[in-house]
């Protein structure tokens, strides 16, 4: 089938589109296979094949939804997975779920590895990017005085962390601050290495921010980080299935992500990497026997908890490789850009993310010159149904902005329409 016919056909009535969604997933990997030999950049504004992946979501499309970057929907068919385990669950649910799906997230740690880059034995299945990261967080044994090294632009949980540690234990944590967007990836990595000293115990860095969207030098601060002996907490919260990477290219320590925000992974999963070397040194959250010192799964005795969620992970995993990370990347660079390019026209905008691609993905960020952040977000919400993340921070304010793979160029021309209007009566 050549491709205007392929797409042709795609385009087909609401209930068509129905049961398309049911077979998005090798739906997804024909409309790669015609785009495939072009460059992500241009397929990254071919709305034909956008409109392909769009089709496996079920989103409400009377609201706007730029807030991706807190949860993302899953696809049809992770949402079929996932109620097809759960049905099968509560046919037992002890030799059903405990007896037989449980065992299935050994496959899971091995997609999970494979598309992470790193070994199976290096990676637990946790409930979200919290879990990840504070096992880690409070894993790791610290003296009175150690100091933990991380910025301001840190998510608050994981601030919040170390300052129950220095509340409970005498640790003290130290906070880099930094510009956004900064001048460069090396006036990031510089800052980390002045603020490092003797009493520096341990470094928590974000792969992306959660507010700008920045992304840091992860190797260059853990390569300068293990010549010093301190070892890296890497939050990858928005990293994973938002732009490549391997873990192994990172030489992190421990790795956090959330797979219900760029993966559209089931609500509730995450995965924590813990390399290998770590892996006995680091105490589990929820207590676990001695025999499991040196065994990943050492982090994920969190008692009875269902099996479907981290069992649909697989076919999130699936989903994103028939788009191929490379194209997703690509498409979500373009979205930002689109209203960024616009609206930075304006007087009375001041985009904050980085424009340089090394530096940012499909965060945006976009702060006012006047104008009050709560009011622009409130009518964006009330008038218009626009879901945006008010990012209100010590140094700065603004609106997160987070389209997603099944957002469409009109959504994103309608928000930046809104925001014209709204600056005009302000
Ligand atoms: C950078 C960062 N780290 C950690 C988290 C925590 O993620 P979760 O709430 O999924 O555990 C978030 C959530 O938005 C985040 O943005």
């Amino acid at each position: 089938m050549n491709r205007r016919n392929f797409f042709h056909i795609a385009a087909g009535s609401a209930a068509l589109a129905a049961a398309f969604q049911d077979d998005a997933i090798p739906r997804a990997a024909a409309a790669s296979e015609t785009v495939s030999a072009r460059k992500p950049e241009e397929v990254a504004h071919d709305e034909d094949y956008w409109n392909e992946i769009r089709n496996a979501f079920t989103v409400d499309r009377n609201i706007v939804n730029l807030n991706n970057g807190y949860v993302s929907p899953a696809p049809k068919p992770v949402q079929e997975a996932m109620r097809r385990y759960l049905e099968f669950s509560d046919m037992g649910p002890y030799h059903t779920m405990i007896v037989q799906l449980e065992k299935q997230i050994e496959m899971v740690r091995v997609r999970l590895a494979m598309t992470a880059g790193c070994d199976p034995e290096e990676m637990a299945i946790t409930r979200n990017s919290s879990e990840a990261l504070e096992i880690a967080q409070f894993g790791i044994d610290l003296k009175p005085g150690d100091e933990v090294l991380t910025t301001n632009q840190d998510y608050p949980r994981m601030l919040t962390t170390f300052r129950q540690r220095e509340r409970r234990e005498g640790i003290v944590l130290k906070t880099i601050s930094f510009p956004v967007p900064p001048p460069s990836m090396d006036d990031l990595y510089q800052r980390f290495e002045r603020a490092v000293t003797p009493k520096t115990k341990l470094i928590l860095c974000c792969h992306i921010t959660n507010r700008t969207g920045q992304i840091f030098p992860v190797r260059k601060i853990c390569d300068m980080a293990h010549a010093r002996g301190i070892p890296v907490i890497v939050d990858g919260a928005h990293a994973f299935n938002h732009f490549p990477f391997k873990i192994s290219d990172l030489d992190c320590d421990y790795y956090g992500v959330s797979l219900h925000k760029w993966t559209c992974a089931p609500v509730g999963t995450g995965f924590l990497y813990v390399k290998k070397s770590r892996i006995a040194g680091t105490w589990a959250l929820m207590a676990s026997g001695k025999s499991q010192d040196n065994d990943i799964r050492k982090f994920e005795e969190i008692g009875t908890h269902p099996a479907a969620n981290h069992d649909a992970i697989s076919q999130a995993l699936v989903f994103n490789e028939a788009i191929g990370i490379d194209r997703k990347a690509a498409r979500l660079r373009y979205l930002r850009n689109r209203w960024a390019h616009r609206l930075r026209e304006n007087p009375k905008c001041l985009p904050l993310h980085s424009e340089d691609p090394a530096q940012s993905c499909g965060i945006g960020f976009l702060s006012f010159k006047g104008p009050d952040t709560g009011k622009i977000q409130e009518a964006l919400a009330s008038k218009y149904n626009i879901v945006t993340a008010r990012m209100k921070h010590e140094e700065y304010d603004g609106l997160r902005i987070t389209p997603h793979i099944y957002s469409t160029v009109r959504d994103i021309d309608y928000f930046a329409d809104a925001v014209e209007r709204e600056l005009k009566n302000s």
